[in-house]
């Protein structure tokens, strides 16, 4: 088996070359956005880029960024940003993707949905035909009656199991929220679909289906690095 450490370097250094002087950078989370990081930083470090500041996408990241001197922002400050840089879980051919195996999910989205761009890194083991044929649906949801759901996905064809942290006990994100991860076996039929119905229900605060936001994906292979772009 491939070891994917130096595949997710390799996409996040790509990625770099997206990067100009003066942006606002939405900063995403997960271990390839932190070879990323590293490289900003560096950058910056020796000039190469100037006037770089981040909105990070979890504490984790903001951690992350004070550690490596790189300069932070707020959507507060800053409602619309030039690019965002992210990982994932997966992606499907129409560049769709899921993510939130980390747990950041929802500033992840909100970071995307405020970025002018969003750009993908990741190595290969991430492609997938069907969304969900490797990996659970992260579904962020309120604490207050979050066990009401579990019928629901139920119905929808999932098995929900809500995520918890090495003690047993429920994990709770930067929000303070929990997530409910589903497994929909064979992967989802219908990402659109399974989007709006989630949506819908109160006490779903976020999906980890990013569906027609990522502009395109920079995925490192032992081969080399190819881009997918997503047709418009
Ligand atoms: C974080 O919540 C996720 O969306 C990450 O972007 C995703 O899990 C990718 O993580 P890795 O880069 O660690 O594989």
């Amino acid at each position: 088996m491939t070891e994917t450490g130096p595949l997710k370097r390799a996409a996040a250094l790509r990625a770099l070359d997206e990067v100009s002087e003066g942006m606002v950078l939405g900063l995403g989370t997960g271990s390839t956005v932190a070879h990323f990081l590293v490289g900003l930083a560096e950058y910056l470090r020796v000039g190469r880029l100037k006037e770089i500041v981040g909105v990070p996408t979890s504490l984790w990241t903001a951690d992350r960024c004070r550690d490596l001197g790189i300069p932070l922002t707020s959507l507060a400050s800053h409602p619309i940003l030039d690019l965002t840089v992210d990982g994932t879980d997966e992606v499907d051919p129409s560049v769709n993707l899921i993510k939130g195996l980390g747990g950041a999910l929802l500033r992840e989205k909100m970071v995307a949905q405020a970025a002018l761009r969003m750009v993908i890194i990741a190595d290969q083991t991430k492609i997938v035909r069907r969304l969900g044929e490797r990996v659970p649906l992260p579904v962020e949801v309120v604490q207050f009656g979050w066990e009401v759901h579990q019928h629901a996905f139920h119905e929808m064809g999932a098995h929900p199991s809500l995520r918890t942290r090495a003690d047993g006990q429920p994990l709770i994100t930067d929000n303070g929220n929990y997530i409910i991860d589903c497994q929909f076996p064979g992967g989802i039929e219908d990402p659109k679909a399974v989007e709006a119905e989630l949506a819908a229900r109160a006490g779903v605060v976020e999906t980890g289906l990013f569906l027609e936001m990522a502009e395109k994906v920079y995925v490192a292979d032992i081969g080399g690095i190819t881009v997918i772009e997503r047709s418009k």
